[in-house]
Parts: C-alpha cells; structure tokens; sequence
C-alpha cells in the first residue's frame, strides 16, 4: 500500500496544506524559469518539497509536467492552474491565496 501511495502524487500519508502548490520543473517549465520559481516559492514559504508551512496553508510541491507547457513555466494550486509565472507574478498569487486562506 505505501508503494501505491507514494508512487502518485496526489496520494499521501500526511496531511497537507489548505492549498497545494505545485510547481512543475519539467522540460518547457524549466526553460522557461521554472527551477528559478520552485526556489523562489522555497524560500517565500520557508518548506521544501512536499513540505507543509506551521499555519496549514501552503505546502508545497515540486511535480512533472501538469499539461500546461505552452504557458510554462506553471504551477496548479488545488484546481487552479497559474501560467507564464515570474517570482514577481507567483509572490501575487501567494499572496492571494494567503488572504484567502486566513479570511
Ligand atoms: S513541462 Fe511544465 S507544464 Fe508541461
């Protein structure tokens, strides 16, 4: 069973945050600046990959491709897909969803 579970990314043991961030880094993200914007998101919210922030909002993830290349580099947060992210576009999404997630 934990194989199954920690072969699919949207399976896990640990709880996680209100909202999941995923960053992909796969090929077309990661030419287009996708590594740059996992570090960024890294040091934002003070977690690593698969890590959870103390307040339950975020946790956040590094992920293979989520379809959306031709808008790279992309991140899908819950449902929702954000593309063509810079550090200063992905600070404002953040932020919004940390408004959102205290209301
Ligand atoms: S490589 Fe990032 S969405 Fe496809």
């Amino acid at each position: 069973m934990r194989n199954v579970i920690s072969y699919y990314s949207l399976l896990t043991t640990k709880p996680r945050g209100k909202y999941n961030v995923q960053v992909c880094t796969n090929i077309a993200c990661m030419l287009r600046g996708g590594e740059e914007l996992f570090t960024h998101c890294k040091k934002k919210l003070g977690i690593g990959h698969k890590g959870t922030t103390p307040d339950g909002i975020f946790t956040l993830e590094e992920v293979e491709c989520i379809g959306a290349c031709s808008w790279a580099p992309a991140v899908q947060v819950n449902y929702d897909f954000h593309e063509n992210l810079t550090p200063e576009k992905m600070d404002k999404v953040l932020d919004n969803y940390k408004k959102k997630g205290t209301q």
